[in-house]
């Protein structure tokens, strides 16, 4: 077995300190495909990041890639102006037939620029400009992006202190539980609306996740969110749902918000859109608040071609019809299962488990000791084990519809293909691959394949005849301890392995 450390120096040379998931994952990666990534020394990586949640449908889906070859092929445009093309008007025709038609949303469409912080800077400013007010009402533990009006809404302390300037109008209210439920819903909120004398200027609007990713897995309860919504409607205030981590699918309906019932007035979305991992973000809003005036809002990057051509791939393949929620939300059940297996064996340091579809995290009760853990897993990560720490308390949604693109059967536990190594859940792909339980196999054009997954439903499930019977008798068990919350996901693998490092549970392959 040969291990040769991989070639970093322009990266620890040139550019930037501020890099950052990189640092987790330290090789140099070439290629990927469905759910494994490849360096450039040959090393196969199961991959459960799925891109901070942009490649809900495996890396290289072989359904998208044909659609954007087909039409790089053919000279479509490429570049970004917003001009219009034959692919944005796809796109724009995939999404009302597939997406906005069939809820009854009669949302308009714009194209906020490539990231999610853009589509949430345009939702605040149409807001502000729609009510002529600035204030926005967020809430604690939210993260809404990294410029300066996504981050005045954010709650993170770190991330907040890079602006290095004040951040203004934006006021923080309790999440769903964020008191424990001591306190009535709404009622701090209520009365400072309510008291000219609370200092808090009316809002415009409010922003909220459904399920805060970034801030742990807190999940907004349907009845929290229709209380909101009530809320924003009575107080003359814009409803805005940041859909960039939690649409697309990832708790089982398209938009997040679906389940509670409630139509926002602005909806973000980012991150899955494309398909495909390329750069798209949409802020959709109900056609009276379209009081743009034409450029108001624009840039060089407002149309990126490509990211539709793959975005209407998407939506015409997996959501034309409702098996794609459906087959979340039976993976999302299964996960559960898996992890309340897993709390009910760990009462002691184990509070709770939360989550939604794709999306869970356990919280334990010792902080230091999921550090600890996250800690063990970044120095796992030049094992092979990529993601580890950076995002315990977040799993992507997705996955069967790969199945579908492949025309694979059901999804099936099975062995971790050997030599591969693990890039970690923790993560939003986590739980999410880990719900798929597909079949890992042998790496080919097929579906994002998650090991995780197989390795909880196992566990769940009783021993099987030539499996270990549990993890004490051979079975590697890996868990990973979100770095700030305490939160972790995790997977198991089997032994039997080549090449696996004592202690480490990971594998490297021989070459
Ligand atoms: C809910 C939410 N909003 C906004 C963003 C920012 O998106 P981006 O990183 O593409 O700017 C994120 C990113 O994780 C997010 O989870």
């Amino acid at each position: 077995m040969t291990i040769t450390p991989p070639d970093l120096s322009v990266f620890e040379t040139l550019e930037s300190e501020v890099r950052s998931y990189c640092r987790s994952w330290p090789t140099v990666f070439h290629r990927a495909q469905g759910s494994h990534m490849y360096d450039e020394d040959g090393h196969t990586y199961l991959d459960f990041f799925a891109g901070a949640g942009s490649l809900n449908y495996g890396h290289n889906n072989p359904v998208l890639k044909r659609a954007l070859i087909d039409y790089i092929e053919r000279d479509g445009v490429t570049h970004g102006l917003d001009m219009s093309t034959t692919a944005k008007r796809a796109f724009l025709e995939s999404l009302q037939r597939t997406i906005l038609r069939p809820r009854d949303l009669p949302y308009k469409v714009m194209f906020p620029g490539p990231t999610g912080t853009n589509a949430v800077e345009s939702a605040l400013k149409l807001a502000r400009k729609v009510k002529g007010r600035e204030s926005i009402v967020s809430f604690t533990n939210a993260f809404h992006g990294m410029s300066l009006g996504s981050l005045a809404v954010t709650g993170n302390a770190f991330k907040r202190a890079g602006a290095g300037i004040p951040l203004v109008h934006g006021t923080p209210m309790p999440f769903d539980n964020y008191l424990d439920g001591r306190v009535p819903d709404f009622l701090w909120f209520e009365r400072l609306l309510e008291d000219q004398g609370s200092g808090l200027n009316q809002p415009a609007a409010v922003i909220v996740e459904t399920v805060q990713g970034e801030g742990g897995i807190n999940v907004a309860r349907a009845q929290w969110l229709r209380e909101l919504a009530d809320l924003c409607k009575r107080r003359d205030t814009l409803l805005i749902v940041d859909d960039i981590q939690m649409g697309c699918g990832r708790t089982g309906a398209f938009f997040s918000f679906e389940e509670a019932g409630i139509v926002p007035d602005i909806v973000t979305i980012s991150k899955s859109i494309s398909g495909y991992g390329l750069p798209m973000a949409l802020t959709l809003f109900k056609p009276e608040l379209d009081v743009w005036e034409p450029g108001e809002h624009n840039g060089t990057f407002r149309g990126n071609n490509p990211a539709f051509v793959t975005a209407a791939a998407t939506l015409d393949t997996y959501w034309a019809d409702g098996q794609m929620e459906k087959q979340t939300l039976a993976r999302g059940e299964q996960v559960e299962e898996a992890l309340r297996a897993i709390c009910d064996e760990h009462r002691r340091s184990i509070v709770s488990v939360r989550g939604r579809g794709l999306v869970w995290g356990i919280k334990f009760a010792d902080k230091e000791r999921a550090t600890k853990v996250c800690v063990r897993l970044r120095a796992g990560a030049d094992r092979g084990d990529l993601g580890a720490a950076e995002r315990g308390r977040q799993a992507a949604a997705g996955a069967d519809h790969l199945d579908r693109a492949t025309g694979r059967g059901p999804a099936r536990p099975g062995p971790r293909h050997p030599g591969d190594r693990l890039i970690h859940p923790t993560g939003r792909a986590a739980t999410a691959v880990a719900a798929r339980g597909v079949e890992p196999g042998p790496v080919t054009d097929g579906p994002a394949v998650g090991h995780g997954a197989a390795c909880l439903r196992r566990r769940a499930a009783p021993p099987r005849a030539g499996t270990p019977p549990s993890p004490s008798r051979g079975c590697s068990a890996r868990r990973s301890w979100c770095r700030t919350a305490g939160w972790w996901t995790a997977s198991r693998w089997w032994p039997g392995e080549r090449g696996r490092r004592r202690g480490t549970g990971c594998t490297r392959r021989s070459r």
